[in-house]
């Protein structure tokens, strides 16, 4: 292996080293009292989903999950009780120890309310 190539390996282990916290995929939409799919990937041992109002991440969360496990998967959320308008961010804890978030969803009213 050349001297380059060495420290490009390097470059490259110490960006993935540094980029270790699990990804929550941003629902497309949340509607109160129906059901939503959270997704997750690139976890590292148990995974803890929570959801906090607006984007505050110092907040306590408004509703957290049971413990889920698996590198990558989803969780069903049924139904999404939360009252219509509110804005939400859905937050993931792993064994990495670095939370990470979603972006922020607005959770719309059922139709016919
Ligand atoms: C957090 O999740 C986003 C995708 O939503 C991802 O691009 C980013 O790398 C993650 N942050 C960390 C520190 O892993």
């Amino acid at each position: 292996m050349t001297t380059s190539s060495f420290k490009f390996l390097s470059l490259a282990a110490l960006v993935v080293a540094a980029v270790n916290a699990a990804t929550v995929i941003t629902p497309t939409s949340l509607t109160a009292c129906q059901n939503a799919n959270i997704a997750w990937s690139g976890a590292q041992g148990k995974v803890y989903l929570s959801v906090l109002q607006g984007k505050d991440t110092s907040q306590k969360p408004i509703k957290t999950f049971p413990e889920q496990d698996g590198a990558s998967g989803s969780l069903l959320w049924a139904p999404v009780d939360i009252k219509p308008n509110t804005e939400v961010t859905i937050q993931i804890n792993d064994g990495s120890g670095t939370p990470n978030y979603s972006s922020q969803v607005t959770v719309m009213p059922a139709v016919g309310e």
